[in-house]
């Protein structure tokens, strides 16, 4: 048949996924195992705890995607894996195993880059139009990118420092939330009011780069204040206060670079466009504008292989393929 019929896997964090995804869109089967609990004590993904997780569970996951997708891998077109950015001892898992299973059953390696994956966690709800303008907030990434056509991707704007889910992990830990932070954070805000009035880095004009750093420390400093004078600092205002400036600055921005760049469609993806804030913001000023707006749902939000499936689907197209020395990477340009 023409259909093309794609096994990818996903570890360049903490999460071990594998899917198999027909024509780009359709899933046919999607495991994701997080190993968030073991993570949680230590407030944060350890490096060398994430690949030994990897590499007790990816056989068990691909095994699992095959075979809720009633597949042999036979009926495989191509295997597809994320080369990077990510941990490389994570990625490195997943490579691995991409390669034994192309190398096995004779099947094409396409590597995926990270971020194009998040982006086309887009396609499998709906069709991309182009031009178009992606938001890509994770807790590595803050990523402004435009997109003339499918895998063509240009940087317009990235941040300078902390990603905006880091930022939020860090002023989470700082109110005493559990990790990662930003559902917390995103809970209580929404039970406060924005009354401390943080500064909001849009940095030079004319700029898409973006900057959390200085806000993270205009709260962390508020706290330690409130604290050492012996003062009771509402949480939930803190909460409120923070997402409000990192939505008006995240909204403001992209706003108008889908101006500037006369796009009509709009993506938004990666773990903290789970943000209920964040969500509304965009979708309010989109009805103003009468522009497409997509959000995938949150289980495409955050790390998964069926986004990578996506993507590997048009890098097939194109014969996009690696050879068997293929490695990670830990920064590449999209
Ligand atoms: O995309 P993702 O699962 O992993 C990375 O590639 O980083 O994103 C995880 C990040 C974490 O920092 C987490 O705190 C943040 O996304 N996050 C949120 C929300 N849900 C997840 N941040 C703010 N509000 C949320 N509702
Ligand atoms: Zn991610």
């Amino acid at each position: 048949t023409q259909d093309k019929i794609i096994l990818s896997i996903e570890t360049s964090c903490d999460e071990t996924a594998c899917s198999i995804i027909k024509n780009g869109k359709e899933i046919l089967s999607n495991v994701v195992v997080s190993q968030i609990e073991s993570h949680k004590r230590f407030g944060g993904v350890v490096p060398e705890v994430a690949s030994r997780h990897h590499v007790e569970t990816i056989t068990l996951v691909i095994d699992q995607a095959l075979s809720e997708a009633g597949m042999t891998p036979r009926e495989l077109s191509a295997v597809a894996v994320t080369e990077g950015p990510g941990l490389i001892g994570a990625l490195l898992v997943g490579i691995n195993a991409a390669k034994a299973f192309s190398f096995a059953h004779d099947l094409p390696l396409i590597p995926v880059h990270h971020i194009a994956g998040h982006i086309y966690a887009n396609q499998l709800e709906e069709e991309l139009e182009f031009p178009l303008v992606a938001l890509i907030v994770s807790g590595g990434h803050t990523e402004l990118i435009y997109m003339k056509d499918h895998l063509s991707f240009e940087v317009i704007g990235e941040t300078r420092d902390d990603a905006v889910g880091e930022a939020y992990d860090k002023v989470a830990r700082v109110i005493g939330l559990p990790y990662p932070g930003g559902p917390h954070v995103d809970r209580l805000s929404a039970e406060g009011e924005d009354t401390f009035a943080f500064p909001r880095p849009y940095l030079e004009p004319g700029s898409y780069d973006f900057s959390f750093s200085g806000l993270k420390s205009a709260v962390i400093n508020t706290i330690h204040n409130y604290k050492q004078k012996g003062q009771e600092v509402k949480q939930e205002d803190v909460a409120r206060s923070f997402q409000e400036s990192v939505v008006d600055v995240l909204t403001k921005k992209t706003m108008d670079a889908v101006q500037q760049y006369e796009v009509n469609h709009l993506l938004v993806a990666g773990g903290v466009a789970a943000n209920r804030g964040l969500r509304q913001s965009f979708e309010s000023s989109c009805e103003k504008k009468g522009l497409k707006l997509s959000i995938p749902q949150l289980k495409f939000c955050t790390d998964n292989a069926a986004m990578i499936g996506a993507a590997a689907y048009h890098l097939y197209q194109k014969e996009h393929f690696a050879s068997l020395d293929l490695n990670g990477r830990n920064f590449i340009d999209i």
